[in-house]
Protein backbone atom coordinates (compact mmCIF):
# COMPACT_ATOMS: atom_id res chain seq x y z
CA UNK A 1 0.00 0.00 0.00
CA UNK A 2 1.38 3.63 -1.05
CA UNK A 3 2.60 5.24 2.25
CA UNK A 4 0.22 8.05 1.02
CA UNK A 5 -2.64 5.86 1.86
CA UNK A 6 -1.83 4.94 5.16
CA UNK A 7 -2.87 6.16 8.27
CA UNK A 8 0.52 7.38 10.34
CA UNK A 9 1.07 5.99 13.27
CA UNK A 10 4.96 6.99 14.34
CA UNK A 11 4.92 10.59 14.45
CA UNK A 12 7.12 12.74 16.66
CA UNK A 13 7.23 15.53 19.09
CA UNK A 14 7.66 18.33 16.14
CA UNK A 15 5.12 16.72 14.38
CA UNK A 16 7.64 14.75 11.55
CA UNK A 17 6.14 11.36 10.20
CA UNK A 18 8.35 8.07 10.73
CA UNK A 19 7.71 5.93 7.96
CA UNK A 20 11.19 5.15 7.27
CA UNK A 21 13.98 2.64 9.24
CA UNK A 22 17.10 2.26 8.19
CA UNK A 23 18.50 -1.90 9.94
CA UNK A 24 22.15 -2.67 10.26
CA UNK A 25 22.56 -6.26 10.04
CA UNK A 26 26.05 -6.62 10.88
CA UNK A 27 28.85 -4.47 12.02
CA UNK A 28 31.61 -6.42 10.62
CA UNK A 29 32.86 -5.50 6.81
CA UNK A 30 35.19 -6.69 4.56
CA UNK A 31 36.69 -3.80 3.92
CA UNK A 32 37.81 -0.77 6.45
CA UNK A 33 37.05 2.82 4.87
CA UNK A 34 39.24 5.38 6.25
CA UNK A 35 36.28 7.63 7.22
CA UNK A 36 34.15 4.91 8.50
CA UNK A 37 36.85 2.58 10.45
CA UNK A 38 39.97 2.51 12.67
CA UNK A 39 42.31 0.06 11.00
CA UNK A 40 42.37 -2.28 14.35
CA UNK A 41 38.48 -2.72 15.11
CA UNK A 42 36.55 -5.09 17.02
CA UNK A 43 33.27 -6.59 16.28
CA UNK A 44 30.75 -7.45 18.29
CA UNK A 45 30.35 -10.57 20.14
CA UNK A 46 27.44 -12.86 18.54
CA UNK A 47 25.23 -12.92 21.48
CA UNK A 48 25.18 -8.82 21.55
CA UNK A 49 23.77 -8.82 18.18
CA UNK A 50 19.98 -9.28 16.87
CA UNK A 51 19.48 -12.62 15.63
CA UNK A 52 18.05 -13.00 12.14
CA UNK A 53 14.81 -14.14 13.47
CA UNK A 54 14.52 -10.90 15.93
CA UNK A 55 15.40 -8.85 13.02
CA UNK A 56 12.36 -9.67 10.76
CA UNK A 57 10.13 -9.74 13.95
CA UNK A 58 11.61 -6.23 14.34
CA UNK A 59 10.56 -5.14 10.58
CA UNK A 60 7.77 -6.76 10.76
CA UNK A 61 6.50 -4.39 13.85
CA UNK A 62 8.37 -1.37 12.12
CA UNK A 63 5.58 -2.09 8.83
CA UNK A 64 2.78 -2.42 11.00
CA UNK A 65 3.11 0.98 12.38
CA UNK A 66 2.81 2.23 9.11
CA UNK A 67 6.57 2.27 7.90
CA UNK A 68 6.79 1.48 4.30
CA UNK A 69 10.54 1.92 3.50
CA UNK A 70 13.28 -0.39 4.74
CA UNK A 71 16.74 0.04 3.79
CA UNK A 72 19.12 -2.85 4.87
CA UNK A 73 22.50 -1.59 5.65
CA UNK A 74 25.65 -2.83 8.24
CA UNK A 75 28.57 -2.91 8.12
CA UNK A 76 28.95 -4.72 4.85
CA UNK A 77 24.95 -6.44 5.05
CA UNK A 78 26.54 -9.12 2.57
CA UNK A 79 28.96 -10.39 4.69
CA UNK A 80 26.25 -11.70 7.65
CA UNK A 81 25.48 -15.40 7.16
CA UNK A 82 21.84 -15.62 6.05
CA UNK A 83 21.62 -12.06 4.85
CA UNK A 84 19.96 -13.01 1.70
CA UNK A 85 16.98 -15.13 3.19
CA UNK A 86 16.68 -12.62 5.74
CA UNK A 87 15.97 -10.33 3.04
CA UNK A 88 13.94 -12.47 0.48
CA UNK A 89 11.67 -12.66 4.25
CA UNK A 90 11.20 -8.74 4.77
CA UNK A 91 10.81 -8.23 1.02
CA UNK A 92 7.99 -9.97 1.25
CA UNK A 93 6.20 -8.47 4.44
CA UNK A 94 2.97 -7.43 3.43
CA UNK A 95 2.59 -3.87 4.46
CA UNK A 96 5.96 -3.07 3.07
CA UNK A 97 6.07 -0.84 -0.10
CA UNK A 98 9.75 -0.69 -0.24
CA UNK A 99 12.78 -2.86 0.18
CA UNK A 100 16.52 -0.81 -0.47
CA UNK A 101 20.05 -1.66 0.25
CA UNK A 102 23.46 -0.25 0.78
CA UNK A 103 26.23 -1.94 0.28
CA UNK A 104 30.16 -1.45 -0.95
CA UNK A 105 29.61 -3.73 -3.49
CA UNK A 106 32.18 -6.43 -3.11
CA UNK A 107 29.92 -9.21 -3.08
CA UNK A 108 27.27 -7.81 -5.75
CA UNK A 109 28.85 -9.53 -8.79
CA UNK A 110 27.87 -13.12 -7.35
CA UNK A 111 24.25 -11.95 -5.68
CA UNK A 112 22.91 -9.48 -7.27
CA UNK A 113 19.94 -11.47 -9.44
CA UNK A 114 19.38 -12.92 -5.45
CA UNK A 115 18.81 -9.56 -4.59
CA UNK A 116 16.45 -8.74 -7.03
CA UNK A 117 14.60 -12.00 -6.09
CA UNK A 118 14.54 -10.76 -2.62
CA UNK A 119 12.47 -7.33 -3.96
CA UNK A 120 15.57 -5.28 -3.23
CA UNK A 121 14.67 -2.57 -5.59
CA UNK A 122 17.13 -0.32 -5.77
CA UNK A 123 20.73 -0.17 -4.34
CA UNK A 124 22.87 2.65 -2.98
CA UNK A 125 26.45 1.56 -4.04
CA UNK A 126 29.90 3.18 -1.73
CA UNK A 127 32.46 4.34 -4.37
CA UNK A 128 34.45 7.02 -3.59
CA UNK A 129 37.04 6.82 -6.52
CA UNK A 130 38.13 5.61 -9.65
CA UNK A 131 41.64 5.14 -9.28
CA UNK A 132 42.83 1.23 -8.58
CA UNK A 133 45.15 2.39 -5.72
CA UNK A 134 43.66 5.22 -4.08
CA UNK A 135 40.74 2.73 -3.80
CA UNK A 136 42.65 0.38 -2.28
CA UNK A 137 44.30 3.12 0.20
CA UNK A 138 41.01 4.72 1.54
CA UNK A 139 39.07 1.44 1.92
CA UNK A 140 42.70 -0.30 3.20
CA UNK A 141 41.81 -3.87 2.15
CA UNK A 142 39.31 -3.13 -0.71
CA UNK A 143 39.82 -4.36 -4.70
CA UNK A 144 38.42 -1.28 -6.87
CA UNK A 145 37.81 -4.16 -9.93
CA UNK A 146 35.74 -6.57 -7.92
CA UNK A 147 33.82 -3.14 -6.96
CA UNK A 148 33.40 -2.30 -10.75
CA UNK A 149 32.01 -5.74 -11.68
CA UNK A 150 29.80 -5.67 -9.11
CA UNK A 151 28.05 -2.25 -9.93
CA UNK A 152 28.32 -4.22 -13.54
CA UNK A 153 26.02 -6.88 -12.44
CA UNK A 154 23.94 -5.04 -10.36
CA UNK A 155 23.13 -2.66 -13.55
CA UNK A 156 22.93 -5.73 -15.44
CA UNK A 157 20.01 -7.07 -13.41
CA UNK A 158 18.05 -4.07 -13.57
CA UNK A 159 17.28 -2.61 -10.48
CA UNK A 160 14.64 0.10 -10.00
CA UNK A 161 17.74 2.71 -9.56
CA UNK A 162 21.36 2.33 -8.52
CA UNK A 163 23.40 5.14 -6.82
CA UNK A 164 26.89 5.48 -5.96
CA UNK A 165 27.93 7.00 -2.74
CA UNK A 166 30.58 8.92 -2.42
CA UNK A 167 32.78 10.47 0.32
CA UNK A 168 34.87 13.49 -0.62
CA UNK A 169 38.10 14.27 1.59
CA UNK A 170 40.15 17.14 0.27
CA UNK A 171 42.97 16.25 -1.12
CA UNK A 172 42.36 12.70 -1.14
CA UNK A 173 39.98 12.02 -3.69
CA UNK A 174 37.95 15.71 -4.13
CA UNK A 175 40.24 15.98 -7.75
CA UNK A 176 37.96 12.90 -8.47
CA UNK A 177 34.21 14.63 -8.73
CA UNK A 178 33.74 15.53 -12.80
CA UNK A 179 35.10 11.86 -13.04
CA UNK A 180 32.98 9.99 -10.79
CA UNK A 181 29.85 11.73 -12.29
CA UNK A 182 30.85 10.90 -15.97
CA UNK A 183 31.09 7.44 -14.58
CA UNK A 184 27.50 8.03 -13.20
CA UNK A 185 26.20 9.65 -16.73
CA UNK A 186 28.16 6.63 -18.81
CA UNK A 187 26.43 4.07 -16.54
CA UNK A 188 23.31 5.42 -16.79
CA UNK A 189 23.18 6.03 -12.65
CA UNK A 190 22.64 8.07 -9.71
CA UNK A 191 25.29 9.31 -7.51
CA UNK A 192 25.47 10.99 -3.84
CA UNK A 193 28.17 13.12 -2.47
CA UNK A 194 28.58 12.67 1.30
CA UNK A 195 30.37 15.07 3.67
CA UNK A 196 32.03 13.11 6.35
CA UNK A 197 30.47 12.94 9.77
CA UNK A 198 32.05 12.63 12.52
CA UNK A 199 31.07 9.07 13.84
CA UNK A 200 33.73 7.53 15.58
CA UNK A 201 37.52 8.14 16.64
CA UNK A 202 39.62 7.48 13.61
CA UNK A 203 43.01 7.60 13.06
CA UNK A 204 44.17 8.39 9.35
CA UNK A 205 43.08 11.73 9.11
CA UNK A 206 42.23 14.81 10.70
CA UNK A 207 38.68 15.63 9.71
CA UNK A 208 38.38 19.29 10.24
CA UNK A 209 41.37 19.25 7.88
CA UNK A 210 39.72 16.46 5.45
CA UNK A 211 36.57 18.61 5.05
CA UNK A 212 35.58 19.40 1.30
CA UNK A 213 31.75 21.14 1.25
CA UNK A 214 28.88 19.99 -1.21
CA UNK A 215 28.88 23.72 -2.03
CA UNK A 216 32.70 23.41 -2.77
CA UNK A 217 32.32 20.33 -4.74
CA UNK A 218 28.89 21.87 -6.67
CA UNK A 219 30.92 24.59 -7.68
CA UNK A 220 33.60 21.59 -9.32
CA UNK A 221 31.06 19.93 -11.25
CA UNK A 222 28.50 23.65 -12.31
CA UNK A 223 32.44 23.97 -14.32
CA UNK A 224 31.39 20.72 -16.42
CA UNK A 225 27.92 20.65 -16.41
CA UNK A 226 24.76 21.97 -16.47
CA UNK A 227 22.61 20.45 -12.57
CA UNK A 228 18.95 21.44 -12.81
CA UNK A 229 17.45 21.63 -9.02
CA UNK A 230 14.93 18.78 -8.54
CA UNK A 231 12.58 20.89 -7.32
CA UNK A 232 10.27 18.15 -5.61
CA UNK A 233 11.78 16.69 -2.44
CA UNK A 234 11.36 13.63 -0.88
CA UNK A 235 11.74 13.58 2.64
CA UNK A 236 15.80 13.12 3.53
CA UNK A 237 18.61 15.17 3.37
CA UNK A 238 19.99 15.17 -0.39
CA UNK A 239 19.46 17.89 -2.14
CA UNK A 240 18.95 16.66 -5.86
CA UNK A 241 19.96 17.84 -9.21
CA UNK A 242 20.13 16.32 -12.52
CA UNK A 243 22.42 16.45 -15.30
CA UNK A 244 20.68 18.43 -18.27
CA UNK A 245 19.49 16.40 -20.32
CA UNK A 246 20.08 12.65 -18.97
CA UNK A 247 18.50 10.65 -16.06
CA UNK A 248 21.40 11.00 -13.77
CA UNK A 249 20.44 12.40 -10.49
CA UNK A 250 22.96 14.28 -8.66
CA UNK A 251 22.85 14.50 -5.20
CA UNK A 252 24.38 16.45 -2.16
CA UNK A 253 24.12 14.93 1.67
CA UNK A 254 25.13 17.69 3.70
CA UNK A 255 25.37 17.13 7.05
CA UNK A 256 27.49 20.00 8.19
CA UNK A 257 26.57 22.74 5.71
CA UNK A 258 22.81 22.24 5.18
CA UNK A 259 21.01 20.97 8.24
CA UNK A 260 17.79 18.35 7.07
CA UNK A 261 16.59 17.67 10.45
CA UNK A 262 13.23 19.52 10.20
CA UNK A 263 12.10 16.74 7.41
CA UNK A 264 13.61 13.64 9.11
CA UNK A 265 11.13 10.99 8.24
CA UNK A 266 13.58 7.96 9.62
CA UNK A 267 15.10 6.12 12.13
CA UNK A 268 18.06 3.09 12.73
CA UNK A 269 17.94 0.30 14.30
CA UNK A 270 21.42 -0.94 15.39
CA UNK A 271 22.85 -3.99 14.90
CA UNK A 272 22.73 -4.21 18.71
CA UNK A 273 19.18 -3.87 18.53
CA UNK A 274 19.40 -0.18 20.12
CA UNK A 275 16.46 1.99 18.14
CA UNK A 276 18.41 5.51 16.99
CA UNK A 277 16.26 8.05 16.80
CA UNK A 278 19.35 10.40 15.24
CA UNK A 279 22.38 9.81 13.81
CA UNK A 280 24.02 12.55 15.58
CA UNK A 281 22.60 11.96 19.12
CA UNK A 282 22.72 9.31 21.24
CA UNK A 283 19.10 9.05 21.76
CA UNK A 284 18.41 5.51 21.87
CA UNK A 285 15.83 2.87 23.11
CA UNK A 286 16.90 -0.59 23.51
CA UNK A 287 14.23 -2.72 21.63
CA UNK A 288 16.63 -5.96 21.90
CA UNK A 289 15.82 -5.94 25.88
CA UNK A 290 12.09 -5.68 25.00
CA UNK A 291 12.18 -8.71 22.43
CA UNK A 292 13.97 -10.61 24.79
CA UNK A 293 12.41 -9.73 27.84
CA UNK A 294 8.90 -9.97 26.52
CA UNK A 295 9.54 -13.32 24.61
CA UNK A 296 8.59 -12.08 21.13
CA UNK A 297 5.78 -10.10 22.32
CA UNK A 298 4.19 -7.64 19.17
CA UNK A 299 2.13 -5.23 21.17
CA UNK A 300 4.58 -4.73 23.56
CA UNK A 301 7.57 -3.94 21.23
CA UNK A 302 4.89 -2.09 18.65
CA UNK A 303 4.16 0.03 22.25
CA UNK A 304 7.98 0.35 22.35
CA UNK A 305 8.81 1.70 19.37
CA UNK A 306 5.49 4.09 19.82
CA UNK A 307 6.53 5.21 23.08
CA UNK A 308 10.16 5.94 21.36
CA UNK A 309 8.58 9.09 19.26
CA UNK A 310 8.66 10.71 22.54
CA UNK A 311 12.57 11.67 22.82
CA UNK A 312 13.49 11.84 19.22
CA UNK A 313 15.41 14.97 18.98
CA UNK A 314 15.09 18.22 17.34
CA UNK A 315 17.98 18.28 15.21
CA UNK A 316 21.75 17.03 15.47
CA UNK A 317 25.01 18.96 15.83
CA UNK A 318 28.43 18.21 14.40
CA UNK A 319 31.58 19.74 15.11
CA UNK A 320 34.79 18.88 13.49
CA UNK A 321 37.12 20.39 15.61
CA UNK A 322 36.04 18.22 18.47
CA UNK A 323 36.35 14.81 19.61
CA UNK A 324 33.49 13.24 18.28
CA UNK A 325 30.18 12.94 20.79
CA UNK A 326 29.72 10.06 19.08
CA UNK A 327 31.61 7.25 19.47
CA UNK A 328 29.91 4.51 17.34
CA UNK A 329 31.14 4.09 14.04
CA UNK A 330 29.08 4.40 10.68
CA UNK A 331 29.24 0.55 10.46
CA UNK A 332 27.60 0.03 13.57
CA UNK A 333 25.15 2.49 12.90
CA UNK A 334 24.02 2.08 9.31
CA UNK A 335 24.71 4.82 7.06
N1 LIG B 1 30.82 10.12 7.22
C1 LIG B 1 30.09 10.09 6.09
N2 LIG B 1 29.79 8.97 5.42
C2 LIG B 1 30.22 7.83 5.93
N3 LIG B 1 30.07 6.58 5.51
C3 LIG B 1 30.68 5.76 6.38
N4 LIG B 1 31.26 6.47 7.38
C4 LIG B 1 30.99 7.77 7.13
C5 LIG B 1 31.30 8.99 7.77
N5 LIG B 1 32.02 9.03 8.91
C6 LIG B 1 29.34 6.26 4.27
C7 LIG B 1 29.87 5.18 3.43
C8 LIG B 1 28.67 4.64 2.74
C9 LIG B 1 27.52 5.09 3.57
C10 LIG B 1 26.76 3.98 4.10
O1 LIG B 1 28.05 5.83 4.63
O2 LIG B 1 30.76 5.59 2.47
O3 LIG B 1 28.54 5.12 1.44
FE1 LIG C 1 32.66 -1.02 5.24
FE2 LIG C 1 31.00 0.86 4.33
FE3 LIG C 1 32.42 1.29 6.53
FE4 LIG C 1 33.65 1.19 4.21
S1 LIG C 1 32.11 2.70 4.82
S2 LIG C 1 34.31 0.16 6.10
S3 LIG C 1 32.48 -0.33 3.13
S4 LIG C 1 30.85 -0.22 6.29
Amino acid sequence: MPSSLKKPVLIDRFGRTVDYVRISITDRCDFRCVYCMSEEMTFLPREQILNLEEIFLLAQCFTELGVGKIRITGGEPLVRRGALELLHKIGHLPLLDELVMTTNGSQLSNCADQLKAAQVSRLNISLDTLKADKFTQLTRTGDLSVVLKGIEAAIKTGFKRIKLNAVILKNRNDDEVVDLVNFALKSDIDISFIEEMPLGIISSHDRAEAYYSSDDIKADLDKHFSLEKISETTAGPSDYYRIAGTTTKVGFISPHSHNFCSTCNRVRLTVEGRLLLCLGNEHSIDLKAVVRDSKNDVNLIKEAIIQSMDIKPEKHEFNLKEQPLIMRHMSSTGG
